[in-house]
C-alpha cells in the first residue's frame, strides 16, 4: 500500500489517497493545538504514540463488536483506514466531571457520575465546534435519526469496554471524544483516534493527569504523560 496525493491536513493528522479508492492512509503528526487552535506546539513522539495506541484500541473494539475504520498499521506513524465520510459531530462521553463540563455547569472536576453522559459538538471550525443536541443535528441534516441512535449505542459500548480496560491499567477514563464515519454502503463505523489527545486519563490512585490537559493547561510533563500511558498500555 503506498501513499498517493495528500487529501487533507488537519491539526494532528494528514490523510493521503492510496491505490485503492476505498482506503486512505492517515499520518499522525507531533503537532498539538488547543483552545480552538490558538495554542500551538509540538509534543515529541506524540504522532507515533497516538497511532499505535489508536490502532491497539480500534482492534480491541472491533473484536468486541464495534465496527471501526481500521485496516492495517503501516509503520510508527502511518495507518491504512477505510475511507469514510465523517459525520460532523464530536461525540463526547463523560464518566467524571472535568474540562468544559465543569466550567459550563459551575462544578468542580472529579465528580463521579452514576451514569455516563453523552453530548455532541458540531464539527465546524468557523463556528468553534458549538455544543449541539440531536434535534439540532437532525434539523441541520448532519445525520439521520437512525445514525444518531447507532452512534449513541456504539459510543456507550466503547465507553463500557474502554473504561473497564483502563481501570485494569490503574487509569480512570474521565471523558473522551469519538468521531464516526459512513462507509460507502452507509454503515456507521468508529473513526478518528483514541489517544491522550482525545481522552482524559487520570491515574486511579493519585488523579495525576496523563493526557493532553498537561499541554492545554501548561502543566509541564507532557511527553512524560504520553510515554507513561504508552507504558501502561503496551508494557515496558
Ligand atoms: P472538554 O471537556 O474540553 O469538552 O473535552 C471533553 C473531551 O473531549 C476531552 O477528553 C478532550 C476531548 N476533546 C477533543 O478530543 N478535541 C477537542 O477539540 C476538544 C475540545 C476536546
Ligand atoms: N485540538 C483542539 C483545538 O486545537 C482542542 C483540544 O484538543 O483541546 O482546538
Amino acid at each position: 500500500m503506498s501513499k498517493k496525493e495528500q487529501l487533507y491536513e488537519g491539526k494532528a493528522k494528514k490523510v493521503f489517497a492510496t491505490e485503492k479508492a476505498d482506503e486512505v492512509i492517515v499520518s499522525y503528526k507531533d503537532d498539538a493545538t488547543a483552545l480552538d487552535g490558538l495554542k500551538k506546539g509540538t509534543i515529541n513522539g506524540k504522532g507515533s504514540i497516538n497511532n499505535r495506541m489508536t490502532n491497539f484500541f480500534m482492534q480491541m473494539l472491533e473484536k468486541q463488536g464495534v465496527p471501526t475504520h481500521f485496516v492495517e498499521e503501516l509503520n510508527d506513524r502511518e495507518t491504512v483506514v477505510k475511507k469514510v465520510s465523517i459525520v460532523p459531530l464530536e461525540v463526547i462521553i463523560r464518566n467524571i466531571s472535568a474540562g468544559s463540563f465543569a466550567k459550563r455547569y459551575g462544578v468542580e472536576e472529579g465528580i463521579v457520575f452514576n451514569d455516563p453522559t453523552i453530548e455532541f459538538s458540531y464539527k465546524n471550525d468557523d463556528l468553534h465546534d458549538p455544543l449541539i443536541n440531536s434535534y439540532h443535528a437532525l434539523a441541520l441534516g448532519l445525520a439521520t435519526k437512525a445514525e444518531i441512535e447507532r452512534i449513541k449505542e456504539l459510543a456507550f459500548k466503547v465507553n463500557d469496554l474502554l473504561k473497564a480496560y483502563f481501570l485494569k491499567l490503574n487509569v480512570k477514563l474521565v471523558d473522551f471524544k469519538l468521531e464516526f464515519g459512513r462507509l460507502s454502503d452507509g454503515r456507521i463505523v468508529l473513526a478518528d483516534e483514541i489517544s491522550p489527545d482525545t481522552c482524559r486519563f487520570w491515574d486511579a490512585e493519585t488523579n495525576e493527569k496523563l493526557d493532553k490537559d498537561r499541554f492545554r493547561r501548561d502543566m509541564g510533563g507532557v511527553e512524560d504523560a504520553y510515554n507513561e500511558m504508552m507504558r501502561r498500555v503496551f508494557g515496558d
